[in-house]
């Protein structure tokens, strides 16, 4: 369903140049379709087109944005099997996860489409001294300006709806770096922009190799960077990107806390989908978990005898849980970091072979603090338990990391659950369920390492827009 070539979409329209970028099927490792690629001179003009659109973007009116909004999310509809192919082939995402994916897009833009008209001022209270008497300020939220995106592999429609579909909402003009193993989906969403009446120029979607990718970040027409990746890239943008302002979603290595009193069935059948789906390569897919002592043996081997039992393999087929990582030298490294562990002293439970690409869902247990596979960013389908005796104690050891995204916390405890929600320093607390829960709408970022900032259009949207003021004198 894939077609035989791509283009990119320079000023809003598709462009079929060089098809210099091979996509890979992930599960065969077979060329799948190419891309066109853009080089320093299209990215240029391509910024030039976005400061160009921005003013006709300023003057669009709120029910227009929504209206384009409202065409994607039609235009989602109608290519859903399509689109959840496409992810299947250029991702390795398995098919169940696909479809989940294609879903959540649609609610993203289905969101932004809801608070494009939405987006309000305020008459503010100036008279705060005799000086100011007769003055009424009031205030709006206007564009900040041409957005530069740069967007991830593992979710490649969502996590560039989360960039692509605030824009909009807000009145942004914007540049999209796709990650060049996974531009297909940014591409479809590009076909369907194209069809609407968004200004000549208010959106290009460029993947692009080395060449001109510095200027998604160094180049100041560009008046925000949003960024979703991995922290040691996310920071390195950061330091070059000038006076724009810059959000950034990294990653982390999650924990999730099962307390004495949690439903074991129910925290093993979550934690499992937490750590393994899409074989764990989410920023917040479960890497960490802290079990409460009296129930640790019952939890450690119903939950190893589970992870055995998933189904790895073909991504297309219905029953696969588990499919490939995105590349043979990523699951390479996940399984030097495996072996890393087990030399360190930690047990490996089950998992760590690994053919090509596919890693066999792992469980180790006790890996020691400093061991890679615990302290740093797994992104890949392991997990690694241990016991705790006392639930202060779990919430130091779930702080005791340079990351902060979200945490998961099984108990029904409402005093430790908001204890949980008071000293976990992370972005989000999940009390009930793993960390790998997300909806679009919620607020969505991390502290420390994790990153800066919050997606979830309305906060995405703030970020996108600055309060303008204007006060007004009544002579008295
Ligand atoms: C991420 O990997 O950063 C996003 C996770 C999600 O959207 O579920």
């Amino acid at each position: 369903m894939l077609a035989s070539s791509y283009p990119y979409y320079l000023a809003n329209k598709a462009v079929y140049a060089n098809q210099d970028l091979d996509v890979t099927n992930k599960y065969t490792n077979e060329v799948a379709t190419k891309v066109a690629l853009a080089d320093a001179k299209v990215i240029d003009k391509a910024i030039s087109a976005a400061d160009e659109a921005q003013k006709a973007m300023n003057k669009m009116p709120p029910y227009q944005r929504q209206q384009i909004l409202e065409h994607c999310v039609e235009g989602f509809k109608k290519r859903f099997d399509e689109l959840a192919h496409s992810l299947c082939i250029e991702a390795g995402k398995p098919i169940k996860d696909a479809r989940g994916e294609v879903t959540r897009l649609i609610d993203t833009f289905k969101i932004a489409a809801e608070e494009a008209v939405r987006i309000n001022g305020e008459v503010t209270n100036l008279e705060i001294t005799e000086r100011a008497k007769g003055y009424t300020g009031m205030y709006k939220h206007v564009p900040i300006g041409p957005c530069s995106f740069i967007s991830p592999f593992n979710f490649p429609l969502n996590l560039a709806a989360h960039k692509i579909a605030p824009a909009i909402a807000a009145g942004c003009a914007f540049v999209l770096k796709p990650a060049s193993r996974t531009p297909i989906g940014a591409l479809i969403i590009g076909e369907i922009l194209a069809e609407t009446d968004l200004p000549e120029g208010a959106f290009s979607i460029l993947p692009c190799s080395r060449d001109g990718a510095d200027l998604f970040t160094t180049d100041e027409r560009f008046k925000l960077l949003s960024f979703t990746g991995s922290p040691d890239v996310g920071w390195q943008l950061k330091a070059k990107a000038g006076k724009k302002p810059v959000v950034l979603e990294l990653g982390g290595n999650a924990a999730c806390i099962v307390d004495a009193d949690s439903d074991i069935d129910d925290a093993i059948t979550r934690i499992i989908f937490g750590a393994y789906y899409q074989s764990g390569q989410s920023c917040i897919s479960v890497q960490r978990v802290l079990i409460h002592s009296s129930i640790y043996e019952r939890f450690k081997n119903q939950y190893v005898e589970k992870v055995k039992a998933l189904v790895h393999g073909d991504p297309l087929s219905e029953d696969t849980f588990i499919g490939p990582m995105i590349s043979e030298g990523e699951a390479k490294r996940l399984e030097s970091w495996i072996h890393e562990a087990v030399d360190a002293g930690a047990n490996l439970l089950c998992g760590g072979e690994r053919n090509g690409a596919m890693l066999r869902a792992t469980v180790l247990e006790n890996a020691p603090r400093d061991t890679q596979v615990n302290a740093e960013e797994a992104f890949g389908p392991v997990s690694v338990i241990s016991a705790f005796d006392d639930f202060d104690e779990a919430l130091e050891r779930v702080n005791d990391s340079q990351f902060g995204l979200q945490a998961g916390v099984f108990t029904r405890d409402i005093y430790k659950a908001h204890k949980a929600w008071d000293e976990l320093h992370v972005g989000g607390v999940v009390i009930g369920d793993v960390p790998s829960w997300r909806v679009d709408n919620m607020p969505y970022g991390g502290v420390k390492e994790s990153g800066l900032g919050r997606e979830g259009i309305r906060y995405a949207i703030a970020d996108m827009t600055e309060i303008k003021l204007m006060i007004l004198r009544t002579p008295q």
